[in-house]
């Protein structure tokens, strides 16, 4: 079972990660993270940055992010593209030639999966991945049905996944129908994972992932199977363990 840590709230998660990254870039600055979207991993974003404007240099640092929707132009201001650069590169001071987005141009989508995994392979592989959840238990875009050995492949959304991101557009017919995703495979290569959850509405997906059965139906159980995998939740998240 992975390691499960209850936090008070979203601030104490944050810095908990943040403090793992500091750590991890203090060891190689080069360090490769994995980095999530979505509202959950924004308090470590934002501890990171209050560590930087303190004086960390993270400019070494390398990144991964899991996902991107296809068909939506980079300069989209949801499109990953758009939300690393605005929450991740530029507040922690990234370099961004050394941050990576999976393309989800639908031109080159066939083997854009291909040269997203060479690129991981050649960095040598992501040392720390944070991950957040989806409500019907997927992490990346890897929806209930992805295979455990999955590598970064295009993924047709659910309804579910859709109606949840909807807040981030004008209308749900605006949510992209297919994202291109890090496969399950691919994330459990990584060297540790951290997932945090926060909120009642992950709690049954938590629960799923932590502790039901290792099934393609909850994509995110595919953690039980790593070695070095922390779960950060609140009390709501963590509610029905
Ligand atoms: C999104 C992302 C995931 C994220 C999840 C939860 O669709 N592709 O990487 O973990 O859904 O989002 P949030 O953190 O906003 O609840």
């Amino acid at each position: 079972m992975a390691e499960v840590i209850v936090v008070a709230n979203r601030e104490v998660a944050g810095a908990l990660v943040a403090e793992a990254v500091e750590r991890l870039a203090g060891e190689r600055a080069d360090a490769v993270l994995g980095l999530a979207t979505g509202s959950t991993p924004l308090p470590v974003y934002r501890a990171l940055a209050e560590r930087v404007a303190a004086g960390l240099d993270l400019s070494k640092l390398r990144g991964f992010a899991l996902d991107e929707y296809v068909g939506i132009a980079a300069g989209h201001p949801q499109s990953y593209h758009s939300v690393i650069d605005r929450e991740v590169v530029r507040p922690l001071h990234l370099d961004a030639r050394r941050i990576h987005v999976p393309d989800g141009r639908s031109l080159g989508i066939e083997t854009a999966g291909a040269r997203y995994e060479d690129a991981i392979l050649a960095a040598g592989g992501v040392d720390l991945q944070i991950l957040g959840i989806g409500t019907d238990g997927h992490i990346g875009f890897n929806e209930p049905g992805s295979s455990f050995a999955s590598l970064t492949r295009v993924k047709t959304l659910t309804e579910q996944t859709r109606r949840d991101n909807a807040r981030f557009f004008d209308s749900i017919d605006d949510v992209p129908l297919h994202s291109i995703t890090q496969g399950l495979g691919t994330i459990l290569r990584a060297k540790r994972l951290v997932l945090l959850a926060f909120g009642r509405q992950k709690a049954s997906a938590v629960a799923a992932a932590v502790e039901g059965p290792l099934s393609a139906g909850t994509p995110a159980s595919a953690i039980q199977l790593h070695p070095r995998a922390t779960v950060v939740v609140d009390e709501e998240a963590a509610s029905q363990l």
